[in-house]
């Protein structure tokens, strides 16, 4: 069998086959553009889902026991293969997540990239050597060898919107150093997760080292995540859907890349051209359905009114439409999140903010919408909106936003404007937060920089390097000589 098959309809992979769910049942999966059919997978049961995480297990130590060498030459050629369907998973990227197609193919394209980097930094993981003699009582003939294992069995669970690249940023560094994979891929964006899976068979991937379980989260997400089989679990997506994953696994390692309520920080001395332009493309672009978006600006009174201008000129330019049409703002994944959206908007308009610009709903499709003098007592000051709204607290000098990101949940990124950079640096030393961008928008990558949100944002750390080192544990061997 094909990974498709007629009808829209598409297989998982499970020891190197493509096969359906035994029962037949299926998920659909709707374009947020069209809300016509992008696909179904199959919706796996207990049963089969068990038995994918057993074969996984089962290969494991072979797969460990192979070359490093090797495992990177797999990841190089998985890199080509992937870039071979750029056209193909792009466009199902676009119909199922609703990206434009060139967001779409940039993100094949990033993934690919990601991928042989990750090839390469693989094959450069030491353990360490250590004299025992450091310690009262102990001698230099005592000696540790400290060597990084895989954790064996890594579950990597990933969310809609970046259905390839927050798959593979897990899956790669995961093979890379001798785990074997369970892949449950976000039910929104499981196609183009699969297709990207396909690439790695035909790159020559060892029956059973990756394993494909498709079906909802909240179907078979609690069975997977507490599976006696798993050894370690890599998520990315919402905080409520991380805590709950974080209390129901046990004892083994857990890496959360979570939401965020991403501040933009603009001081008196801020370049305000450049930081209109990277707040707008920060905050809203993908309609801000990113956990990187900037998500409330913090503006001192004294350039607030300039600053906002700058805003509303460069929203209005915004165009509002289908993906399918290259629109700058698209629709949302569901009518869910869109109406989630708007609850915000009405609330902090009942309660006082100034409407600088409005976005007409039709449906999923929700324009820009940038909210001057948010205050505190308002929803959209703290949570997560996750879409295309645009809030603006109005502050009278730094220490207010560090009093604000104080009381924050969340502590992804946050941003700095202003070119004093001493002023930069000691803001800087006082935010809670994974990351300080200084000048630029809040963004995930270069995807070798370390990545990690503190609070609620997460646990753990991303990016290249350190997600390898998350997929490796000590094993010690001491030598009494
Ligand atoms: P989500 O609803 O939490 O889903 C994420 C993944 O978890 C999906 O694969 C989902 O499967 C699965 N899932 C759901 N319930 C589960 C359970 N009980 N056990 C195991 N897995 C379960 O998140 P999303 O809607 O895809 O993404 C939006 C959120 O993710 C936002 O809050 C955003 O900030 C955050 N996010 C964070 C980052 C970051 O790097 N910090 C990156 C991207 C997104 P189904 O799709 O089948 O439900
Ligand atoms: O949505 C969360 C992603 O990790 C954001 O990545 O900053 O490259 O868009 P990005």
């Amino acid at each position: 069998m094909a990974l498709r098959q007629d009808n829209d309809l598409y297989h998982t992979l499970v020891n190197n086959k493509w096969v359906g769910s035994e029962s037949g049942e299926t998920v659909k999966i709707y374009s947020p553009d069209d809300h016509e059919l992008a696909g179904s997978v199959p919706a796996l049961s207990q049963e089969e889902v068990d038995r994918a995480i057993r074969q996984t297990a089962d290969v494991q130590e072979n797969w460990e026991a192979a070359e490093g060498h090797e495992r990177s030459e797999l990841l190089h050629r998985w890199a080509e293969e992937l870039e071979k369907m750029t056209d193909e998973i792009g466009y199902m990227i676009h119909r199922e997540v609703g990206k434009t197609l060139s967001s779409g193919k940039s993100e094949v394209k990033r993934t690919a990239q990601l991928i042989r980097h990750t090839a390469e930094e693989g094959l450069r993981t030491h353990g360490s050597f250590i004299q025992g003699d450091a310690f009262p009582g102990a001698s230099k003939s005592t000696k540790a060898m400290v060597q990084k294992v895989p954790h064996g069995v890594v579950l990597a669970i990933s969310p809609y919107n970046y259905p390839v690249n927050l798959a593979a940023s897990k899956i790669a560094p995961a093979l890379i150093t001798g785990n074997t994979v369970v892949f449950k891929p976000a039910t929104q964006g499981a196609v183009s997760g699969l297709m990207m899976v396909e690439a790695l068979v035909n790159a020559g991937l060892p029956e059973g080292v990756l394993n494909v379980v498709t079906g909802r989260g909240s179907v078979i997400g609690d069975f997977v995540v507490t599976h006696p089989k798993v050894d370690m679990i890599t998520f990315t997506g919402g905080t409520d859907t991380g805590q709950h994953i974080a209390k129901k696994a046990s004892m083994i390692p857990v890496v959360l890349e979570l939401g965020g309520k991403d501040p933009a920080i603009v001081l008196d001395d801020a370049d305000l051209d450049k930081t209109a332009k990277e707040i707008v493309s920060g905050a809203l672009s993908y309609s801000g359905q990113r956990c990187t978006a900037i998500k409330r600006v913090m503006v001192v009174d004294s350039v607030a009114d300039e600053l906002v201008a700058k805003l509303k000129e460069k929203v209005a330019a915004l165009k509002v439409g289908r993906s399918s049409e290259d629109a700058d703002i698209t629709p949302m994944i569901d009518q869910k999140s869109a109406d989630y959206v708007t609850s915000l908007i009405d609330d902090a308009k009942s309660k006082g903010a100034v409407v600088v610009h409005e976005g007409q709903q039709e449906k999923n499709l929700l324009g820009p919408t940038v909210l001057d003098s948010v205050t505190e007592d308002m929803r959209v000051a703290w949570e997560e909106q996750f879409g295309p709204v645009l809030p603006i607290m109005r502050i009278s000098n730094e220490f207010e936003a560090v009093d604000l990101e104080k009381r924050n949940a969340y502590g992804l990124q946050a941003s700095i404007f202003t070119k004093n950079l001493e002023n930069a640096f000691a803001l800087s030393d006082k935010l809670n937060v994974g990351t300080v961008q200084v000048n630029g928008k809040t963004s995930r990558g270069p995807d070798h920089f370390p990545f990690l949100g503190v609070k609620n944002s997460g646990q753990g750390v991303q990016g290249i390097g350190r997600s390898i080192d998350s997929m490796l544990r000590d094993k010690v061997l001491v030598l009494n000589l």
